[in-house]
């Protein structure tokens, strides 16, 4: 089993040494891949990787994604840089939102990892969770430490982590937010784009409540109302595609 924990401090400083305390707990194949060692350049927001599924720009993203890819587990770790994630990991998560459309990491387990002197940490850790379930991954588990803090990580907050690898985990419970985002992503990724739709039907996802199904558990309420509001959704987004069709297009200037 393979793990890659993505480090994006700018320095080998705490948040380092708390993957480093992660790694030495778990017994797989363990690589941390520190961002700034990495040539990872700005989104240019000409959303070329969403329409056509390649990237304008050359440079090490590429490798980085292929890393995550081949990965059994992930983990995600950023230091508190004013109340937010580092810039460098805001550049990175930039250049894979291809991946809110057509995700390559779904239903792999993802840990979230936080440092910070003092404030920050929940939001920090919560943001990474929300941009994970939006690429369709697995959630299992959040470690934050505060600078004083000189707690070593015990195997009760990687439990889930590692159980979810090992495919041992309990059913999870997927909440009817989840369930809704992942409807508000179904509408937009079968109703506008070609490419997304032949990905959501492609890999079934388009017939799927939640990006995976397997050992989760759905409340059939939840169920219920979720799929009422995608079809909504998705109605709303045909006809507003359709008046922008008898208007005559809304054009987007293209400046790459
Ligand atoms: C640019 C910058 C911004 C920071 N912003 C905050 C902050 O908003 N709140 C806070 O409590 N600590 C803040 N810190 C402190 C770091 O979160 C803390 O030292 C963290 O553990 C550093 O991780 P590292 O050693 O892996 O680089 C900031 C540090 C830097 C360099």
């Amino acid at each position: 089993m393979k793990i890659v924990a993505i480090n994006s401090s700018m320095r080998k400083g705490r948040t380092y040494e708390l993957l480093k305390n992660i790694g030495n707990k778990l017994d797989y194949d363990f690589e941390i891949i520190n961002l700034k060692d990495y040539n990872i350049n700005y989104c240019l927001g000409c959303e070329v990787c969403i329409k056509k599924d390649y990237c304008v720009i050359n440079d090490d993203v590429e490798k980085l994604k292929e890393k995550l890819i081949n990965a059994d587990g992930i983990i995600i770790s950023s230091p508190v840089y004013l109340e937010n994630i580092s810039g460098v990991l805001k550049t990175f998560f930039d250049r894979n939102c291809k991946w809110v459309h057509r995700s390559d990491l779904i239903g792999k387990p993802v840990l979230l990892v936080s440092t910070t002197a003092g404030s920050g940490l929940n939001d920090v850790l919560d943001y990474l969770e929300s941009v994970m379930i939006s690429w369709g991954m697995k959630p299992c588990g959040k470690i934050g430490r505060k600078i004083q803090e000189k707690k070593d990580v015990s195997l009760d907050e990687l439990k889930l982590f590692i159980d979810s690898i090992e495919r041992k985990s309990k059913k999870e419970k997927i909440k009817l937010s989840r369930l809704i985002r992942f409807q508000v992503q179904k509408a937009m990724s079968t109703n506008l784009l070609d490419i997304d739709r032949i990905f959501w039907n492609k890999t079934g996802l388009i017939n799927k409540n939640y990006f995976y199904e397997e050992n989760t558990k759905i409340n059939p309420i939840s169920k219920f109302i979720s799929n009422q509001f995608g079809n909504f959704l998705s109605k709303k987004i045909k006809e507003n595609a359709q008046k922008v069709k008898i208007q005559g297009g809304d054009k987007i200037e293209e400046n790459i």
